[in-house]
């Protein structure tokens, strides 16, 4: 019998969402949104091996986890001739390594206009910008309708709660997950047969939330690369549509992608 993702993020999450831990989430944003998030000054950063403008608003990857762990995980992908888009874009890092590891196509989509202009820039600063358009938008939604991608990568903002300003997206997510709602069906119904999204989660957000939502946009998943800190582990998912998923791992998934 294959794990659901229910069953997978559970064992990720092995705290529920306790007071100690909502507390901790608080201060967290408290100290993330004052001393990062919400300042005015522009940047020159390198993560991952990428030189990195990051202007007012745009998060900045060289003081979040996921970032790097994430561009790092995609330049060791042989994308070769794929077609990505990556949702939430921010400084643009993602899409740049995609670009890197061989892309011909990346749709870098953000709904921060500072975070657009940014990618612009940091692609042109790293050779890709024939490869990587940024457009503004909500989720896939600035796309044409037709656009079918290989691979879909987010990292998006992963905690529930009202966001303060543009800059505070990143973190929040709205009441709910309002402003990501519907991103699992949005990707699903974007992917070539065949394509995957992948996606950055950390241990200390509602992983069941995210199961959920995945599950309702008809996607299954796995972990495929993990790394623990002291407070939190960071989990890259491999999400293909239900009956995708059958075809590229039978009905049993692999135990050893379960147990990372
Ligand atoms: C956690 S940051 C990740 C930025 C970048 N991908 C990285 O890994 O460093 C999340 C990004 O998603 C953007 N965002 C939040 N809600 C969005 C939405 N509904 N549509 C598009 N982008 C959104 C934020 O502006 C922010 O740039």
């Amino acid at each position: 019998m294959a794990l659901s993702f229910d069953q997978i993020v559970v064992r990720e999450s092995q705290t529920p969402q306790t007071r100690p831990k909502k507390i901790l989430e608080s201060v967290l944003h408290f100290l993330a949104y004052h001393f990062i998030l919400s300042r005015r000054s522009t940047r020159h950063v390198t993560v991952a091996g990428l030189d990195l403008t990051v202007g007012p608003t745009v998060f900045d990857p060289r003081f979040f986890l996921t970032s790097a762990f994430f561009a790092e995980f995609i330049l060791g992908l042989d994308l070769r001739g794929k077609r990505v888009a990556d949702v939430g874009t921010g400084s643009g890092i993602l899409a740049i390594a995609a670009a890197k590891a061989g892309a011909s196509e990346v749709v870098a989509i953000d709904i921060n206009p500072y975070a657009v202009a940014a990618t612009n820039v940091n692609a042109k600063k790293n050779g890709v910008a024939g490869t990587v358009k940024a457009i503004i938008g909500h989720l896939l939604s600035p796309v044409p309708g037709g656009a079918r991608f290989d691979l879909i990568l987010t990292n998006p903002p992963f905690f529930e709660g009202q966001p303060r300003d543009v800059a505070d997206r990143s973190w929040y997510a709205g009441p709910n997950f309002r402003d990501i709602a519907t991103l699992f069906e949005q990707a699903s119904q974007r992917l070539a047969p065949g394509g995957r999204v992948y996606v950055v989660l950390s241990s200390s957000c509602n992983l069941a939330a995210f199961a959920e939502m995945i599950e309702k946009a008809g996607m299954t998943g796995h972990p495929v690369s993990k790394k623990s800190f002291v407070l939190e582990s960071i989990i890259v998912y491999e999400l293909r549509r239900s009956p995708d998923a059958v075809a590229a791992y039978g009905s049993e998934r692999s135990p050893s992608l379960v147990e990372l």
